[in-house]
């Protein structure tokens, strides 16, 4: 059996004729899950910020022709709470219901480079946080009525390897992504009883165009071998795991996070 993304697997039964939403829609990874939904025959709210409008369209039109689901991009800021609730109403106005919500959107990219801790200053980290942990729980704050409504969602969050390992040169970064995790344990415990189950997926560095604005090539490079699967690693990989959590496939799984490194972190 060779080693290829899980993209290319069979996906999980039970997504057709769903709704879900998916954050940082707009950038390579987001725009990789919005058309694996869109396979499945779920359809799709793309959410991202106005700026992605361009990349967020072509892999809305892309995921659409392609289908059997249905993919539309809304605007939105996640910082946001009356943008949460536009995107919510946008959801339920164009699909009917709201069964998935993917937290995938963060500054990543937009880190601009890695600096000692010391160098940090208070407005970059409090805006990693403000994207990164305060738009997760709004996200999840505006879909949970709609989910406890109709007897039950899912909802995966996205963390990092980095948060369980540590990372030199993003100090803020990886204190956003441990507290994701935080937050999706929290979030389970506290909406389990209405069928709602929050888990996380969290990704080893991929190797992608974000990566590569913050990593060098030997980075890249050593992280691969690094891998028992030794490989770079591509936005189809982490698919399977995502589509699994999202589907009733996972059903009595709440509260987890699946690292999708190639199995470079043990936990
Ligand atoms: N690329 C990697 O190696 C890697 C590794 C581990 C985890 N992750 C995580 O995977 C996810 C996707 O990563 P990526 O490489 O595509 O990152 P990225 O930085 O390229 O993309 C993030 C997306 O989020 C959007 N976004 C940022 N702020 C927003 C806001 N306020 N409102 C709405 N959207 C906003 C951006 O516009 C962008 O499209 C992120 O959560 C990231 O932390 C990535």
């Amino acid at each position: 059996m060779s080693n290829l993304p899980a993209s290319a697997a069979p996906a999980p039964a039970g997504l057709a004729g769903r709704t879900v939403v998916v954050t940082g829609a707009g950038a390579e990874i987001g725009g990789a899950y919005v058309r694996a939904f869109a396979a499945t025959g779920a359809n799709v709210v793309a959410v991202d910020l106005l700026r992605t409008a361009r990349q967020a369209l072509e892999t809305t039109r892309t995921a659409s022709r392609t289908g059997p689901g249905r993919a539309v991009f809304a605007p939105a800021d996640v910082t946001s709470q009356s943008d949460w609730q536009l995107v919510v109403e946008r959801t339920i106005a164009e699909f009917g219901r709201l069964d998935v919500l993917v937290n995938n959107a963060a500054v990543y990219r937009a880190l601009s480079g890695k600096r000692p801790l010391t160098e940090l200053v208070v407005e970059e980290w409090d805006q990693v946080f403000a994207v990164n942990v305060r738009g997760t729980w709004l996200g999840i704050k505006a879909v949970a009525p709609a989910m406890v409504d109709s007897g039950g969602g899912s909802i995966v969050n996205v963390s990092s390897v980095v948060g369980r390992t540590g990372a030199v040169g993003f100090a803020h970064y990886v204190a956003s992504k441990a507290a994701v995790e935080g937050l999706t344990r929290a979030a389970a415990r506290e909406l389990g009883e209405h069928n709602v189950r929050v888990n996380a997926v969290a990704p080893g560095l991929v190797d992608n165009d974000a990566s590569r604005t913050l990593n060098t090539e030997t980075y890249l490079a050593a992280a691969a071998r690094a891998r028992s699967l030794p490989r770079p690693m591509q936005a189809d990989d982490l698919v399977g795991a995502l589509l699994w959590l999202a589907s009733p496939a996972s059903s009595f799984v709440t509260g987890q996070t699946v690292v999708v490194d190639g199995g470079q972190v043990f936990t």
